[in-house]
């Protein structure tokens, strides 16, 4: 069952129904000032940092799930009737309802006894604001006397303290009103030099700051008395709850359309320059003036909108494939690049299932999340390598997670989960893969933000790669220390203490856990760096890494194999983990598909035996689980991995995130048809049809699917940030359709399902327009062996790169 439908021309999803299985968000803003909105135009906004910047409240785990947003009302004021066009919060029979969730904007509409409405929201680029666009148009046969409220309610900035300290916060809040627009401008007498604003392009009847004054005693945003009177107060918030308000009333003939603009945005000011007159407490306003008095205005908001629209367009146009299956050419074109802009920016910070205030930016995450971004946006990428590099400590090891605001290393979490550090390799080499900029490595960055200790960036890689390989167990695999890509493989945790933190806790000591799967990251991140190197001529680096890795390689293949298939890990005792000699958890994913990307096994058959048991065990019509059987007690040396019940999270759930490696490792193997089968599977949008099952929204990945041994197998859960949209995005791109960035030029080696044909891509690779034809005949499941460039024949797969930038080339690649 659908509950809406695509609509590609506008690069939408045209959700028609509000009461959708879950709520299904979109992100407004793509630089610096962002929000996530509803169907029903719930949710929150901040500046750079959800927990440290929060703009506007949102209290999560609610009931209905997603309640708080960018709301307005229409009130009919000849009968005192009133709505909301967007459903929530008041929830109206509504005829049309509409909400199109576009590429960092979404359209809310819907129609309400003869009185249509519209409202557009956005973050216009280079803007700290976000716009509103409300348009009312009257259906009726008669003349409308309506109201129009806006409301939001102010977050006090850091939302963990917004969320806490009630005997504070009560007393704190304080606004501006002047001339129609509202500043919430709580702390801004002390320490901070920030303030929000709320403004109106039409004159208004008047306006509401006090939460209280607004809604009334005991009543909730379903009924606000100023709604329901048709009467703001013009209340001024001294403490307790401020909220943002605007009552603007408006007559529409029939047939009329209003359109007003509603604006909230983020101001800094410069610390000496506060306030206005100096020396008072008043904000000054002559700096945001500009700004506001600029969006107020319909035709800048259109040039804004417009503007949003061609950005997109020009991002998406760097990778666009036409393969003829609508499921592939969607995700690609459309909507795994934009989540994959949408990870970049959120890391995993902020969603609707992860709070804003729990974590920041990862570093494995962020690292990933780069290798389906670079693409789009390269000098974005660059500077978020420098940002994380800074994070990583002289010892090669790393912060596991950062504030964006801060860029400062969490102390909260800490260090010591020993994958990070590699994937700082592979997130480096994909940058200089897709751009050449060799420039990178030389950029000096400091260890633990501490500029006195900046080195190279290329040093970091090498400690990278040394911290591996400091801490090897007795199988001479990499030591997990406190987890690894895996964060519920807590091997050294023993935590009996309810409530306790699996990734924190200190660690029982004395252990030798080792992993197999850093083990496999490992082989990965060495044969980047090999190459990296030798592009550099550092040939001493280059044969340390190319040494550790066929090192590490032979290691995987005796003690990291189980006989069929790749172990995951041995435990702190030694005991193997992932082994048919387990009674659960004999086999799992990761380590099956980190393995064989890394190039292990392909050779040799073994690659050939774990895809096979995969596919035996693990493979699911809702995609590849994440291990079996699953773990049905609380194993105590495995930690929070098995606190989950069987089917859920790493508990056997489909953990979207590891699928890729496995069509990835399909397609290294030649096996397109199914690498594809197993993209299908996931694919939000050839899940579609199944939404009442699925429940997440079916145009971007979720970061779980329950497993069959769950309940509720199909059920996707944690939408949105999940290092499952990067990795589908090179997965499909790069290894299934085989358009692949190289140092040396644009590799060009599909592995395709047999029954494929002919398909075209058009790829922008360092300042070239590539125009690619793959030909293939069906039934054909060889390799591309030979290119025609522009007419001229060439030997093999790799498309070189023009003696001169900025040319279209015509590629035709031969399918053998
Ligand atoms: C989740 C993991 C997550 C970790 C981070 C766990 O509860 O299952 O997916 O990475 O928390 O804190
Ligand atoms: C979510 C985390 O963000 C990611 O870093 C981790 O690898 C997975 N959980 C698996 O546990």
């Amino acid at each position: 069952m659908r509950y809406g439908h695509f609509d590609d021309e506008r690069r939408e999803y045209v959700i028609t129904r509000p009461d959708t299985p879950l709520p299904w968000i979109n992100y407004l803003g793509c630089e610096a000032y962002f929000g996530i909105i509803s169907n029903t135009a719930g949710g929150y906004s901040f500046y750079a940092d959800a927990r440290l910047r929060r703009l506007t409240r949102y209290r999560y785990n609610n009931a209905p799930l997603d309640f708080g947003g960018r709301y307005v009302y229409l009130r009919d004021d000849e009968t005192g009737e009133f709505w909301s066009p967007s459903w929530q919060p008041t929830q109206n029979e509504l005829e049309d309802y509409s909400c199109r969730h576009g590429l960092g904007y979404s359209i809310i509409g819907s129609r309400y006894k003869g009185i249509r409405s519209e409202t557009l929201y956005f973050v216009p680029l280079g803007e700290n604001l976000e716009v509103w666009r409300v348009r009312v148009t009257n259906d009726r046969e008669t003349a409308a006397k309506l109201s129009l409220f806006s409301s939001i309610e102010f977050c006090l900035w850091e939302a963990q303290d917004d969320n806490t300290n009630f005997q504070r916060n009560y007393s704190t809040g304080e606004v501006e009103v002047v001339d129609g627009v509202i500043y919430h401008k709580t702390e801004y007498r002390e320490r901070r030099n920030h303030f929000a604003y709320f403004a109106c392009s039409a004159p208004q009847t008047g306006f509401d700051t006090s939460r209280d004054a607004f809604l009334g005693p005991y009543r909730s945003w379903d009924r606000p008395i100023v709604v329901e009177t048709g009467k703001s107060t013009d209340s001024i918030a001294h403490g307790w709850q401020p909220m943002g308000s605007h009552h603007v009333e408006i007559e529409l003939g029939p047939g009329e359309t209003r359109e007003v603009v509603f604006l909230l945005g983020y101001w800094e000011n410069p610390q000496d320059d506060k306030f206005d007159p100096p020396n008072t407490q008043t904000i000054n306003k002559r700096t945001v003036t500009p700004v506001i008095e600029k969006y107020l205005q319909s035709a800048a908001v259109e040039q804004a909108f417009d503007a949003l629209r061609d950005y997109w367009t020009g991002l998406l146009g760097i990778v666009q494939v036409q393969t003829g299956n609508e499921h592939v050419d969607r995700m690609v074109n459309i909507w795994n690049a934009y989540q994959c802009m949408v990870t970049f920016n959120m890391s995993r910070s902020a969603s609707l299932y992860e709070s804003g205030i729990g974590r920041g930016m990862g570093f494995r995450d962020s690292n990933q999340d780069l290798l389906g971004f670079v693409h789009m946006i390269p000098a974005r990428a660059r500077e978020r390598i420098l940002d994380i590099a800074a994070t990583q400590l002289a010892t090669g090891g790393a912060y596991h997670q950062y504030q964006p605001l801060t860029k400062r290393g969490n102390n909260d979490i800490g260090s010591g989960f020993n994958d990070d550090p590699a994937w700082l390799v592979l997130g480096v080499a994909a940058y200089l893969k897709e751009t050449g900029d060799t420039s990178i490595l030389d950029v000096l960055v400091p260890f633990d933000n501490d500029p006195s200790a900046a080195k190279p960036l290329y040093e970091h890689l090498q400690r990278s790669i040394g911290y591996t390989l400091d801490r090897l167990g007795p199988h001479g695999l990499p030591l997990i220390g406190r987890a690894d890509w895996n964060d519920c493989l807590n091997l050294n945790c023993f935590s009996e203490t309810p409530g306790e933190s699996f990734q924190t806790t200190e660690h029982k000591e004395g252990g030798v856990a080792e992993s197999v799967f850093i083990g496999g990251l490992f082989v990965l991140a060495a044969n980047e760096m090999t190459r990296i190197a030798g592009r550099r001529d550092d040939k001493v680096e280059e044969e340390r890494c190319r040494k550790a890795s066929a090192v590490m390689t032979k290691v995987v293949e005796s003690a990291g194999w189980d006989g069929n298939w790749f172990r995951r890990a041995y435990d702190f005792y030694g005991k193997v983990i992932g082994s048919a000699e387990n009674s659960e958890g004999q086999i799992f994913i990761e380590p099956q598909g980190m393995c064989i990307v890394a190039g292990i096994g392909l050779e040799n058959g073994l690659a050939t035996k774990a895809l096979a048991s995969v596919r035996e065990r693990l493979a699911t019509p809702h995609g590849i689980v994440l291990q079996q059987p699953a773990y049905s007690y609380y194993h105590l040396n495995l930690g929070e991995i098995s606190t989950y019940p069987e089917g859920y999270k790493e508990n056997a759930g489909v953990f979207c995130h590891t699928n890729p490696w496995l069509m990835m490792g399909e397609a290294m193997a030649g096996n397109g048809d199914g690498a594809l089968d197993y993209y299908l599977r996931i694919n939000p949008s050839a899940r579609e049809e199944i939404s009442e099952i699925h429940r997440c929204e079916p145009y971007v990945y979720a970061q779980m699917i329950a497993g069959k041994d769950a309940p509720t197998p199909g059920e996707a859960k944690n939408s949105w940030l999940s290092g499952t949209a990067a990795w589908n995005f090179v997965a499909i791109s790069q290894w299934i359709l085989g358009i692949r960035p190289e140092h040396g030029g644009l590799r060009i080696d599909p592995s395709l399902p047999a029954s494929w044909g002919d398909f075209t891509v058009t790829r922008k690779f360092r300042g070239t327009t590539y125009k690619i034809a793959v030909r293939k005949s069906a039934g054909s499941t060889g390799r591309v062996a030979r290119l025609v460039v522009d007419g001229r024949t060439i030997a093999g797969n790799l498309a070189p790169l023009p003696a001169q930038a900025g040319q279209t080339i015509e590629i035709e690649a031969f399918v053998q």
